[in-house]
């Protein structure tokens, strides 16, 4: 059942979105003493090779990632980003990627903490010889959607839920929707993002139709940057919806989504998308 590799997807138009996101919660996060959590739902391996047969099997992070690497004006935020990935390689080397622990991994302080699930055998054994000795994690190769309730509220009352299933299977979509419910009744203050695809068959408009109930202090980041592929399908785009979020961070992404949207764009009709 468990298809989905993200080494196949790593550092492409999505991550950066993702990734560049999730840092700047991280840092707002950050900037009050109170230590916090963080928990990754959906965590994959955690590190990637973008000069892996995975990664270079359709090359996406050629048209993420790696249309950043020489530009030398980046804004303030994607250049923060673009440090966090440089600091995992070699000066000049861009050849590893960080996954969301690493991302989460490098901006956290001493005493905060992460929570890690992930299903993929694989993935899991990947993940866990990046973090088994990292003494601010705790793995658990279990089942993100049902094993977080268990964890809210966590003791620190602070925390930072973030939400990224591969949406292969139609059902992780009601999924999301239900996690989400059920852990805003346990933990009502919590910073919960969930990342989705924009794909033709619009699964995710219903999905945010759902999420837009549970709360009214939202924000959605979304950019489309591709057209569907000849027979109509395809990933135009993704985007994050975030409960609670940092009241700084919808003016933080207007700020950098043009000149996103601009380096990342495969067709003209590329735009983005800030509610
Ligand atoms: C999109 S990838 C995660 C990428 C990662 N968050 C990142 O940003 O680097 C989704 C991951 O979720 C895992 N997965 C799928 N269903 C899961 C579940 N119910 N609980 C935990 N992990 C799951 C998959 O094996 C896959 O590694």
């Amino acid at each position: 059942m468990l298809a989905y590799r993200h080494a196949f997807h790593a550092g492409n138009h999505a991550d950066v979105l993702k990734h560049c996101v999730l840092q700047q919660i991280l840092m707002y996060m950050n900037q009050k003493d109170k230590p916090y959590w963080v928990i990754d739902t959906h965590a994959g391996a955690g590190m990637y090779s973008l000069a892996s047969d995975y990664a270079n099997t359709k090359s996406e992070y050629l048209d993420g990632v790696a249309r950043l690497w020489d530009c030398d004006d980046l804004p303030p935020v994607l250049r923060e980003y673009m440090n966090l990935i440089q600091l995992c390689n070699n000066k000049g080397d861009w050849s590893l990627y960080p996954g969301s622990p690493e991302v989460i991994r490098r901006t956290i302080r001493t005493d905060d903490r992460m929570r890690l699930f992930e299903l993929h055998p694989t993935d899991f054994d990947i993940l866990q010889e990046n973090f088994e000795r990292d003494r601010q994690a705790k793995l658990f190769k279990s089942d993100g959607f049902a094993s977080l309730k268990a964890l809210l509220p966590p003791p620190t009352r602070r925390a930072v839920i973030f939400m990224d299933p591969p949406y292969e299977i139609k059902t992780d979509y009601p999924k999301v929707v239900d996690a989400l419910q059920e852990g805003l009744a346990r933990f009502a203050e919590g910073v919960y993002v969930v990342w989705y695809p924009i794909l033709t068959r619009g699964d995710h408009i219903r999905m945010l139709e759902s999420l837009r109930k549970l709360s009214e202090k939202t924000l959605n980041i979304a950019m489309t940057v591709q057209e569907p592929d000849e027979k109509g399908f395809g990933m135009l785009g993704s985007g994050l919806f975030i409960i609670n979020p940092p009241w700084t961070l919808k003016d933080t992404m207007q700020e950098i989504m043009p000149y996103l949207v601009e380096k990342l764009a495969q067709y003209p009709g590329a735009s983005y998308e800030i509610s």
